[in-house]
């Protein structure tokens, strides 16, 4: 069934375990995300990123309502996420596209800005009975630009300004930058536990990670028990499906029905759903 992210994220906070979020591009993405979450018994976020929306010819609805489909027919709840906001436009769309919540992302801005557009987004956000997450720090890598060193101490959150980012925009959520970076093809990313475990002191309010394509399992295991509370994963799905159909490809090279490779792509996507939703919420 269709439930909301905040139920979600709510009950994986109260019990210090965490959602997994997967980005969905086609109608394989969604379809594979739901039968791995299936597989697993596990609830699930599918989310839809402003460049996901991009792709789909800046229209958000085809893949919204088979999203929202999707979730209603499914055996485990789903919840359906907005996410990497930028534009005001799209995310005043949310709410009548079936999406409970929504990550806005000002954190190319200036403190000052960030804080500002965040809490103006939050305020709207609430009105429309949406559940906001935002960013602060610079997780990077993100539009095909390089991942900026996500060491670099300054890319890094900051708890204090963490706790008053929190209180001055009133968002639900808070995505950290702890080392990891958007799309990561290799899981090198060293993540800063004890900088995780002082946020998660600092803030009422769950914790979230981007970039975890690029996290090892050791390392997701231990942001989870560290605190984080919603995994974002795009790129390692992708990868998955990728790999598989360029394999299929290179020895069917007589193939053109989409269905043959699609179909081996979706179900190596859904493993790799089912077997990190497993490294997540082992036993
Ligand atoms: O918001 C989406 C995630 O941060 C995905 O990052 O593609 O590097 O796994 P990833
Ligand atoms: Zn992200």
């Amino acid at each position: 069934p269709l439930v909301t992210t905040g139920e979600l994220i709510t009950r994986a906070a109260a019990t210090r375990s965490a959602v997994a979020a997967f980005n969905i591009i086609t109608l394989e993405h969604v379809e594979a995300v739901v039968a791995g979450a299936e597989t697993t018994g596990t609830p699930v976020v599918l989310q839809v990123s402003e460049n996901a929306v991009r792709f789909r010819y800046g229209r958000l609805l085809p893949l919204a309502r088979a999203a929202a489909a999707a979730a209603e027919r499914a055996a485990v709840p789903v919840a359906l996420h907005l996410d990497h906001v930028q534009s005001d436009d799209l995310l005043r769309q949310a709410p009548d596209a079936g999406f409970s919540s929504v990550m806005y992302d000002a954190a190319r801005l200036p403190y000052a800005e960030n804080l500002a557009a965040t809490r103006a987004a939050a305020g709207w956000a609430h009105a429309h009975g949406l559940w906001i997450e935002a960013e602060l720090g610079q997780i990077g890598g993100k539009d095909g630009r390089p991942p900026l060193d996500a060491h670099a101490p300054g890319a890094r959150t900051d708890p204090a300004q963490a706790r008053d980012f929190v209180a001055a925009t009133g968002v639900d959520a808070l995505a950290v930058a702890i080392g990891s970076a958007h799309a990561m093809t290799t899981r090198t990313a060293t993540l800063d536990h004890g900088l995780l475990r002082r946020l998660a002191a600092a803030l009422p309010v769950p914790l979230v990670l981007h970039g975890s394509s690029g996290v090892p399992d050791e390392g997701l295991v231990a942001a989870v028990a560290g605190g984080i509370s919603k995994v974002n994963v795009g790129t390692a799905l992708n990868a998955a499906m990728t790999g598989a159909v360029r394999e299929f490809l290179e020895a069917h090279p007589e193939a053109v029905d989409t269905r043959t490779y699609l179909g081996v792509g979706r179900e190596a996507m859904a493993r790799e759903v089912a077997r990190l939703i497993g490294v997540l919420t082992p036993g």
